[in-house]
């Protein structure tokens, strides 16, 4: 008998695509860019599964054409380039992978507000670029990390492990969630606040929630404008919960001091953006979950689910 197709639309860990292999025809997208849409399209007409990026926008036009589409399988905790409603209607199965990706994120995260408060890639340009020339007090004088209050927007599982981090530098914690996290709260001492008192208080704050609806463009113009003159804005969510007009303001105006963004709007961030015109911001490309660990396990995660829907189960991770 045939096996069903699986489509692969990036080149993934070798130990997924052997996971795969004895359940399904596999066919992977073989680079390391994303897959043109129109051969998506037409790739996804005779699969059963696809295992999905980010990149990859899974909606009405392509479900219209994946007839035979039993699980969209996405390689990330994040799945807004998901049309889930679309998906149920059809009795596809959606996936994602938390868990596995939950401390290298909040390792980024941490590496993020650690390097963008104390300006450590301004000073990497500094003495590459020939401009040091002496020691002074005030020579690359960033913002105390230890000590200092930091607020989580959106304490999930990532949310969590960042407050964990926090603790050890000595932080005070608070954290804006729809529901109270009382182990959170016990094991880190993390208070919850509104949005407006977190953004008012804290030194450090951190996007983390996932976009949708409610949080798309959850900062903006008087979000930025609570914050204080001192403070550090990161964000490791999506780039769609940010104004990113807004932010630029802010960061012009100095009314926040400075931002570590591993998320955009646009992305890749296009070379002329406004925002890489600033000395006070930390750019990074999406790396949140980039180890070569953390990455074979979702692209495992990910073909486990796959496996288990091909073999009649239920997957392992399911939306
Ligand atoms: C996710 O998993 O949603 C990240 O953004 C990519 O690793």
């Amino acid at each position: 008998m045939k096996k069903p197709k699986v489509l692969v639309t990036r080149q993934v860990a070798n130990e997924a695509i052997a996971l795969l292999e004895p359940a399904a025809e596999v066919k992977v997208w073989e680079s390391d860019e994303p897959i043109p849409r129109e051969r998506l399209l037409a790739e996804v007409e005779d699969a059963e599964a696809v295992l999905s990026m980010l990149t990859e926008r899974i909606d009405e036009e392509l479900l219209t054409r994946a007839k035979k589409l039993r699980i969209a399988a996405n390689m990330a905790v994040g799945y807004d380039n998901i049309d889930l409603p679309a998906c149920k209607r059809r009795d596809i199965w959606v996936t994602n992978t938390p868990d596995v990706l939950t401390e290298a994120t909040a390792d980024l995260a941490f590496a993020l507000l650690m390097a963008t408060g104390r300006r450590l890639i301004e000073a990497d340009r500094y003495v590459r670029n020939g401009e040091w020339s002496s020691w002074s007090p005030s020579l690359m004088a960033g913002q105390n990390v230890y000590g200092a209050t930091l607020g989580i927007i959106g304490m999930g599982r990532i949310g969590e492990a960042v407050a964990r981090r926090a603790k050890g530098f000595g932080m005070r914690i608070k954290y804006c969630n729809r529901n109270r996290k009382e182990q959170a709260e016990a094991e880190t001492g993390a208070e919850w606040a509104s949005l407006e008192t977190l953004l008012r208080e804290s030194d450090y704050v951190v996007l983390l929630t996932p976009l949708t609806e409610e949080t798309r463009l959850l900062m903006g113009e008087q979000q930025f404008s609570w914050m204080k003159p001192t403070s550090v804005f990161i964000n490791v969510s999506r780039g769609g919960t940010v104004d990113e007009s807004a932010l630029y303001q802010a960061l012009v105006s100095r009314k926040i001091w400075a931002a570590g963004l591993d998320v955009f709007q646009q992305e890749p961030l296009p070379q002329d953006h406004p925002l890489l015109s600033l000395p006070n911001i930390v750019a990074l490309p999406h790396i949140g979950s980039a180890t070569e660990q953390t990455r074979a396990d979702m692209a495992k995660l990910a073909a486990a689910n796959i496996v288990a829907v091909l073999e009649g189960r239920k997957p392992l991770t399911p939306l």
